[in-house]
């Protein structure tokens, strides 16, 4: 029930359910990764079940399309879909141009790859996501394994160079083994504290052998949902140049609230 949620859960689940009113019939829709887009998910099981809703989904990890078909969102491949009208994701941190740093959740490979091939990309988030600058949060950057600490030390001595606060880069781990990637690669946390020009860094990133792809979402987040825990709701357009306010109340349903959290 709602009032086992605490305030940071709450904020997540007002985002998403705002969220979850841009759906139309028909649409193809991306499922992002992580606890905001889990409740994302869980919103529109909901209308889906409740035969309000009619999409398909295109999930960003096997964790979202677990969830997804426990809450009956009928799923399609990026293959099958080909384009997608819409993506709704969480993000680790956004700036004021909307510009991203994604991938905590280990999935940012193909969250960016379902995002770049979606119309409309929605970041759907708590206040606490929102930085001046990007960099406080670790930059995920999938590598892969082949001589990872190659790469890793390769990565250290670019960063060198460009307009960051530090530049270690470390392994990410899932107890005492490397983390492994949907796609079977490995995860090094970039600690930069700040991103000087993430543009250029997001660039320069990719261009190293090993390196498959980098957490920088540049450009590709049209609109940013935030929500509160009184449940007041924000929704920024970068497009549109515009900030919406609204309140949303929380319904006790038994069903959104029987699975708490990731
Ligand atoms: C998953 O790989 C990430 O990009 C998530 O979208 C991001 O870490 C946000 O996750 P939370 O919603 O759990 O904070």
């Amino acid at each position: 029930m709602t009032s086992e949620l605490s305030p940071i859960d709450q904020a997540k689940f007002i985002a998403a359910k705002r969220a979850a009113d841009m759906v139309e019939d028909g649409m193809r829709v991306g499922l992002g990764t992580g606890s905001t887009a889990a409740w994302f998910v869980r919103c529109l099981g909901e209308l889906v079940r409740s035969g309000d809703l009619e999409i398909h989904g295109v999930p960003t990890s096997q964790r979202t399309a677990a969830l997804a078909r426990d809450v009956g969102i009928p799923l399609m491949s990026l293959d099958e879909a080909r384009w997608l009208d819409l993506t709704v994701d969480g993000a680790d941190e956004f700036d004021r141009d909307l510009n991203l740093i994604k991938g905590g959740g280990g999935a940012l490979l193909q969250e960016k790859i379902v995002a770049t091939a979606s119309d409309r990309v929605v970041i759907i988030a708590d206040k606490a996501k929102e930085v001046e600058t990007l960099g406080a949060f670790p930059l995920p950057l999938e590598v892969i394994p082949f001589g990872w600490q190659t790469t890793q030390a390769l990565v250290e001595e670019t960063l060198v160079a460009m307009n960051v606060m530090g530049r270690k880069a470390t392994l990410r781990m899932n107890g005492d083994a490397a983390w492994v990637t949907d796609e079977g690669n490995h995860i090094l946390d970039l600690h930069l504290h700040r991103i000087g020009n993430a543009r250029q860094l997001a660039l320069v990133l990719n261009q190293i052998p090993g390196v498959v792809e980098n957490g920088l979402f540049i450009d590709i987040c049209d609109t940013v949902i935030v929500g509160f825990g009184d449940g007041k709701v924000e929704v920024r357009d970068i497009d549109q140049g515009t900030i919406e306010t609204g309140h949303i109340e929380f319904e006790e349903s038994e069903n959104l609230f029987r699975d708490l959290g990731e």
